[in-house]
């Protein structure tokens, strides 16, 4: 009986996920991975003003930033599909014929924000700035190369 009830919520798990790939519609993925960029923008800007001595270094708020921003470094990659480069978007339409340099690059990302959110534990800046500079370099990267 409880096999039974496994099987069937399997069953059921793996034809809502099925559905919710196939009926994406381009302009939804586009406005997701923008939105989450936005919200990287909205973390990263403060942490490099702390960095920077614009704003007075906060040790605990910028912990928090920096686990919020590696958590974020996951999303934005599974909504680079296919047909979702034509239409008000700065995604370059080679993001998809250089697929393994792309997701290399996005890997760098969560990589360097992962990272960057261990040395945010010591609370000690000058391990920090080193981890945030090598953060910040790989959104140039990225956007050198896969953004209008
Ligand atoms: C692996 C590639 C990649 C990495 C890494 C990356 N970006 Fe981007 N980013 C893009 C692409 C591609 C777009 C364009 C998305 C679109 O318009 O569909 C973009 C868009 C943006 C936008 C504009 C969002 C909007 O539409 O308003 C901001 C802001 C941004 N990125 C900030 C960052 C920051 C800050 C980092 C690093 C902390 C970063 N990105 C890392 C590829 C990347």
């Amino acid at each position: 009986m409880k096999k039974m009830l496994l099987i069937g919520l399997t069953a059921a798990l793996t034809a809502t996920a099925g559905i919710a790939s196939a009926q994406v519609k381009p302009f939804e993925a586009i406005e997701y991975r923008q939105g989450v960029f936005k919200a990287v923008k909205w973390h990263f800007g403060p942490l490099g003003d702390m960095v920077k001595g614009k704003t007075e270094f906060n040790a605990e708020e910028f912990s928090r930033r920096a686990n919020l921003l590696a958590a974020l470094s996951q999303m934005p990659g599974e909504a680079f599909l296919p047909g979702t480069y034509d239409k008000k978007t700065a995604a370059l339409p080679k993001i998809e014929t250089e697929r393994a340099k792309f997701d290399a690059g996005m890997q760098d990302f969560q990589q360097a924000t992962a990272e960057l959110a261990t040395a945010a534990q010591s609370g000690d800046l000058n391990s920090i700035r080193p981890a945030f500079m090598a953060a910040a370099k790989t959104c140039k990267a990225c956007h050198d190369n896969f953004r209008d």
